[in-house]
C-alpha cells in the first residue's frame, strides 16, 4: 500500500475509491505552500493537490519517495515544474474534461458583460426598473464582431466555436498556427499586438509561465482597440490588474468579464468599483460533472504511478522535460 497525500476533498466517489486500494490521508484547510506543504507530503509516495497550493523545489527536496503530483487543474503553474523534472518526479494535470466547461463559463462572461447581464439584475433588484425603455442599458451585439483569442490551445478553440455560433469573427494569437484544429473561418495573427489592435473582445486562454506574466501590460491594454472588451479565464497573472484598472476607468476599455485574478483570492479594489467588470469567484470548471471529472483523472494518473506505469495525462516527468 502506497501513501497519497492529498491537500483538499475532492467532488465525487474518486478519491474514496483510492483510499479502498491506497493509505490516503486527506486534509482541509487553507492551500499549503513551502515547509507546510513539504512536511504534509514528507513520507507520501503520491501528492493530489489544488492549483493553490504552491508546490515548490522545497517539497521535491524533502519528499525522498515522492512519485507523483497530480494537480486538480489544466494549469500547473503552482509547481516548480524544473524541480520535479530534476527529481524525476511526474506532475500530471486534468486537460479535456473541463474543456467544455470553461469555455462555456467564457461565453458567459463575455454575455454577461457585453450585454449588461449582472448591471441589469442589480437594477432590478435595487427597485429601479419602472418599465421597459428604448435606451435602457444598451449594450454591444456580438454579431459579425472580431473576437480575438490568446492562445488556441483547447479551450481556446472551444470558445472559437462557441462564439462563432454567434456570429462572431475569429482571429487568434498563438506561439504558432493550429491547422490541426480545422476550425473553418479562423485566422491566425503571428503578431499579439495587431490582434490586439483589431478585436472587439480579447479572451485570454494562455497558460500562466514566466513569458506570459503580464503579457498585457500597460501598454498591450491600451493598445487595444477603443472600446474593447477583455475577458480572462486562464490565470490572472497574465493581465496587468492595476492597468486594467486604469484602461477600464479611463473608459479605454469598454468592460472586462474576469473569472481569475493577479492576486487570487485578492481582487483590486479598483475593479471591485467598476459597474462594467463582470467578477467571477474563478468559477471556469465548476461544473458537478467536470469536477467530479477531474477527480477521476487525477485519481487515474495517481493509480497508473503507484502501479509502474506512466501517467494519463503528464505535463513532466521522467523522461519528459517541461515544455521551452
Ligand atoms: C484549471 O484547471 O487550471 C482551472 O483554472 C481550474 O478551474
Amino acid at each position: 500500500m502506497a501513501r497519497v497525500a492529498v491537500t483538499s476533498p475532492l467532488p465525487g466517489p474518486a478519491l474514496e475509491r483510492l483510499a479502498r486500494q491506497h493509505e490516503v490521508t486527506l486534509r482541509s484547510g487553507p492551500p499549503l505552500a513551502g515547509e507546510e506543504l513539504a512536511l504534509f507530503a514528507n513520507d507520501a509516495d503520491a501528492l493530489i493537490c489544488l492549483l493553490a497550493d504552491r508546490v515548490s523545489a522545497e517539497v521535491f527536496a524533502t519528499a525522498a519517495r515522492l512519485k507523483v503530483v497530480a494537480v486538480y487543474a489544466v494549469g500547473v503553474n503552482n509547481v516548480d515544474l524544473g524541480a520535479a523534472f530534476r527529481a524525476g518526479v511526474w506532475v500530471t494535470n486534468t486537460p479535456d474534461v473541463l474543456t467544455d466547461a470553461t469555455a462555456d463559463l467564457t461565453m458567459a462572461l463575455l454575455l454577461a458583460v457585453t450585454r449588461r447581464v449582472v448591471e441589469g439584475d442589480r437594477y432590478v433588484r435595487e427597485g429601479r426598473f419602472t418599465g421597459w425603455a428604448p435606451d435602457l442599458l444598451l449594450g454591444s451585439g456580438l454579431q459579425g464582431k472580431l473576437l480575438g483569442i490568446v492562445g488556441f490551445g483547447r479551450i481556446g478553440q472551444a470558445v472559437a466555436r462557441r462564439a462563432q455560433a454567434f456570429g462572431m469573427n475569429i482571429a487568434y494569437y498563438s506561439r504558432r498556427e493550429h491547422p490541426e484544429a480545422s476550425i473553418p473561418d479562423v485566422s491566425y495573427v503571428p503578431n499579439l499586438d495587431e490582434l490586439l489592435s483589431r478585436a472587439d473582445v480579447v479572451s485570454l486562454h494562455c497558460p500562466l509561465t514566466p513569458e506570459t506574466r503580464h503579457l498585457l501590460h500597460r501598454q498591450r491594454l491600451f493598445g487595444m482597440k477603443r472600446g474593447a472588451f477583455l475577458i480572462n479565464a486562464a490565470r490572472g497573472e497574465v493581465v496587468d490588474e492595476a492597468a486594467l484598472v486604469e484602461a477600464l476607468a479611463s473608459g479605454h476599455l469598454a468592460g472586462a468579464g474576469l473569472d481569475v485574478y493577479e492576486r487570487e483570492p485578492q481582487v483590486h479594489p479598483g475593479l471591485l468599483a467598476l459597474p462594467n467588470v463582470v467578477l467571477l469567484p474563478h468559477l471556469g470548471s465548476a461544473t458537478r460533472e467536470t469536477r467530479e471529472a477531474m477527480a477521476d483523472l487525477v485519481v487515474a494518473n495517481v493509480l497508473a504511478v503507484l502501479s509502474g506505469k506512466p501517467p494519463v495525462t503528464p505535463v513532466v516527468g521522467p523522461g519528459l522535460p517541461p515544455a521551452p
